[in-house]
């Protein structure tokens, strides 16, 4: 059997994603709160009142400009208020994911709900039960949850009073957040990983699609790099047996030519796009094309000694990263563009792609798995992997999602060979699991789940849970240890 025992199996979800009840339970709202969803072919906006009183909209991710006010207005539909519903339905959702045999799931806390104005104004006890409750219903339903301090999700409160995450007021802020879980979750939650995508701005940077700085970025990815380093030392003083693991988005590309420009466009790519953001936490300092980036991007960028040590004491004791896809890269101007997980590509001819123009790649997902274990040569967790897809019910309420299970199946018969190969790794957690709101385009018609969630685009449906076709298949190969594919 390739898969070892106690391998892990589950799902991933987040918590502005999937929960809804934004403005419940204590929840202080959160930059996603103000936008509304895109569609297949248009990410989606953030919307806020300017100070000469006009409407505007930015990207997410992106900072006001100065005098603006994020504000709600009567005329959009905000996905994220009530996403899925897992506020009200976590014990259902559980009780589906117990059925389907799984071992883990991953979530991320709001940030929001623990301390919802900082951490000077209190920890929210409501939020901290919340988890809690969720927790030990997964624990009792016989799942290890492996659990994600931040996704993209710092209460508003922090860019009003410190402007966000350039600000180094917040390494202290989230470090305090972190020790909070660590402790309150002891016992319950022993795998954290730290930020979410954490090269996402980096990944923004080249693709020039954010209205923030280069400085910004650089500024802000560093901050959080620091916030995670001294996380994971407080991780293990609390308790010594706590794994705290990173969390990068995966990125696999391949040069569209052998022209050696092409090869060393897309190694560089890979270098800047993943390994600045991993070798700082997997070896815990940057690598030596940093200053290369710094230089290019015209950034002054120095690391004190006291950044410096902790980066060496905090590495993370594992290489949580997502994969859905591949693409390639050119110096060629004479190429078609493809989209892509909040970023876009170059096609690749040899690949098929959703209709959110994902490649679809397999073979790129083994071929990561060696690339990062032969660079990191640390356990593996892949968080995230999944296929969007329109999603039809029959009148009987039966889904019949072939393409989901085509995508898994094909994924998990590479990462089974991956293991037989030597590679180190966990766990694999689908992404989505259970229909949520998508992050680039904040639709809910975008699917991942095995579990239907009754809810589009306009806020019409009933929440109701539906299995569809992958579910039954997941539970088949999840009660095979990954052997039963068909
Ligand atoms: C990952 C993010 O990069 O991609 C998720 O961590 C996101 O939050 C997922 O949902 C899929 O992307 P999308 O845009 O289809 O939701």
């Amino acid at each position: 059997m390739a898969f070892p025992k106690g391998f892990l199996w589950g799902t991933s979800i987040s918590a502005e994603q999937v929960e809804g009840g934004w403005n419940e339970g204590g929840k202080s709202p959160v930059q996603i709160d103000y936008a509304a969803a895109g569609d297949a072919g248009h990410m989606r906006k953030v919307w806020f009142r300017n100070a000469d009183g006009t409407r505007g909209s930015m990207p997410a991710f992106g900072k006001l400009p100065e005098g603006a006010k994020y504000e709600i207005f009567d005329d959009i539909h905000y996905t994220n208020h009530e996403a899925a519903d897992f506020y009200h339905h976590w014990k259902e959702d559980l009780g589906l994911f117990a059925e389907m045999g799984f071992t883990t799931f991953n979530t991320s806390l709001a940030w929001s709900r623990i301390y919802p104005y900082g951490v000077r104004n209190g920890v929210n006890k409501e939020g901290v039960e919340f988890y809690r409750n969720v927790f030990t219903e997964a624990r009792r339903l016989g799942m290890d949850p492996v659990i994600t301090l931040y996704k993209y999700d710092e209460p508003v409160w922090y860019e009003e009073t410190y402007g966000g995450w350039e600000n180094r007021e917040m390494i202290d802020e989230f470090v305090e957040f972190a020790k909070t879980c660590f402790t309150e979750y002891k016992g319950l939650i022993n795998k954290w990983m730290t930020f979410n995508e954490i090269n996402i701005l980096i990944m923004f940077k080249a693709m020039g699609n954010s209205n923030l700085s280069k400085e910004s970025i650089y500024a802000q990815t560093h901050n959080q790099i620091i916030a995670a380093a001294r996380s994971v030392k407080a991780a293990h003083e609390i308790d010594p047996d706590l794994k705290v693991g990173c969390m990068i988005a995966g990125q696999c590309a391949y040069p569209l030519t052998p022209d050696p420009n092409d090869v060393m466009a897309t190694y560089a790519g890979f270098q800047e796009g993943f390994c600045y953001c991993a070798d700082a936490m997997m070896r815990g300092r940057y690598p030596s094309f940093a200053k290369r980036m710094w230089e290019n991007d015209n950034v002054q960028m120095t690391v004190s000694e006291e950044d410096a040590k902790d980066m060496m004491e905090g590495k993370a004791d594992f290489l949580g990263f997502s994969y859905y896809m591949s693409g390639c890269i050119t110096t060629h101007t004479d190429t078609e563009a493809t989209a892509g997980n909040l970023f876009t590509s170059v096609k690749n001819p040899y690949l098929k792609a959703s209709d959110w123009g994902w490649q679809i790649d397999p073979v790129g997902y083994k071929y990561t798995l060696h690339v990062l274990y032969d660079r990191y040569n640390k356990p593996l967790f892949n968080v995230e992997n999944g296929l969007g897809a329109y999603d039809k019910v029959e009148e009987d309420g039966s889904i019949h999602d072939s393409y989901r299970i085509d995508y898994h199946r094909a994924h998990i018969q590479k990462l089974k060979e991956a293991i037989e190969e030597g590679v180190d790794i966990f766990g694999y957690t689908t992404w989505g699991g259970l229909d949520l709101v998508s992050a680039s385009t904040g639709q809910m018609d975008k699917r991942y789940g095995m579990i239907y969630v009754d809810m589009n685009d306009k806020g019409e449906g009933t929440f109701e849970r539906k299995r569809k076709d992958s579910f039954f298949w997941y539970k088949k190969c999840i009660e095979s240890n990954g052997d039963e594919l068909d």
